[in-house]
């Protein structure tokens, strides 16, 4: 798919401009429940923010503070320097959240959806037509354009509410979950549509389950558990954080892999594991330095290596390191799945 730019295009903020989200000890109660438990948050304008932690962790709870849907019981709030209680207004005017602000009527046709949203968000008639035209073409959805909402399948569900939600285009976006439960191909074309939102100046905040999405599309990532930030920074920066690497090596002959096997586990101290792959070998390291000494005395022994790598650790084992918690399993990536109904 591919996305004319003009659709999706914004305003650039000046420098000086107020962050996109500010927040200081941000809480909210739900009975004995602190969902949100003073949450801390610099968003600045621009790229994508990943909100990441476990279920329950106060993602969503946190998001609907800042779209004004609900009210924090302490702490502030600001959106591109509005409170989000004391001038909701200001703030609704510029951000959205898919799913929420846009509620599609089941009988309409997506056309129809988006040309009423358009008329009521105050566009002349025309010009609604044709926004509601160029949004379909920009999602995929012109086939579909004429087809009841209720009879849409799954992933293109996704893709109408996301256009639903940027008839006007907004500053700022919540993005809560949007690929969850989609295929592989749906899921590449909502993240085209956030790149390409992020392209045109919009600030995206996005959830997720998935780390690779994540890492994928996030600049910065905030780990969020138990209603608190217990992590901050690039998906770079948590994976160096947590300080651990794979080393993985293959030898030349097979026949050595016991003996390479027995060296890198007295050098790096730590255990060494053969892989399926006869000559593979793999083990968790927590920095480099000692494993430049022990591929030398691999070298020393005169055990050849057809390969190795050392990488960094996957995002989900940062998550897994800084929450305890093992990440939502990955949607499948079997490559023949559609989420297309018949058109
Ligand atoms: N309206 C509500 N009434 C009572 N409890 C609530 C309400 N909304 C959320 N909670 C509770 O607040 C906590 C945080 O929920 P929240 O939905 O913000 O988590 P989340 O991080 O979005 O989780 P998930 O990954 O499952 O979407 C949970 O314990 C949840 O049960
Ligand atoms: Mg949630």
């Amino acid at each position: 798919m591919t996305i004319a730019e003009d659709v999706l295009v914004r305003g650039s903020a000046g420098a000086g401009d107020p962050p996109a989200i500010e927040t200081h000890g941000l809480v909210k109660t739900f009975g004995s429940t602190r969902a949100v438990d003073g949450v801390d948050l610099l968003i600045p304008r621009g790229g994508v923010h990943g909100f990441l932690g476990p279920n329950g962790a106060g993602k969503t709870t946190t998001i609907r503070m800042l779209a004004t849907l609900i009210r924090p019981d302490a702490g502030t709030a600001r959106v591109f320097g509005h409170d989000v209680v004391s001038e909701a207004d200001a703030v609704r005017a510029r951000v959205s959240l898919t799913g929420q602000f846009a509620s599609l009527d089941e009988d309409l046709s997506g056309d129809e959806n988006l040309r009423l949203l358009a008329r009521l968000l105050g566009y002349p008639r025309a010009e609604g037509r044709a926004r509601s035209e160029q949004l379909l073409d920009a999602f995929g959805l012109t086939d579909a354009a004429d087809k009841q909402v209720k009879k849409y399948s799954g992933g293109m569900r996704r893709r109408i509410d996301l256009a639903a939600s940027i008839v006007v285009r907004p500053d700022l976006i919540f993005l809560d979950e949007p690929t969850t439960g989609l295929d592989p191909r749906s899921r590449n074309q909502v993240w085209d549509v956030i790149r390409a939102l992020v392209r045109g100046g919009t600030t995206v905040l996005l959830t997720t389950q998935y780390l690779d999405e994540a890492d994928q599309l996030a600049d910065r990532i905030s780990v969020i558990d138990t209603g608190r930030v217990i992590a901050e920074g690039s998906p770079g920066e948590l994976k160096a954080s947590v300080g651990t690497g794979t080393l993985q090596v293959r030898v030349l002959r097979p026949g050595q892999r016991a003996a390479a096997r027995d060296l890198l586990q007295r050098v790096l101290g730590t255990e060494v594991r053969e892989q399926g792959d006869p000559a593979g070998l793999t083990a968790t390291v927590a920095d480099a330095g000692p494993v430049a000494r022990a591929l030398a005395a691999l070298a020393d022994a005169d055990i050849g290596l057809a390969q190795y790598a050392l990488g960094q650790p996957s995002l989900d084992e940062v998550f897994l390191a800084l929450t305890g918690h093992v990440a939502e399993t990955a949607p499948t990536t079997d490559p023949t799945a559609s989420e297309e109904g018949p058109a």
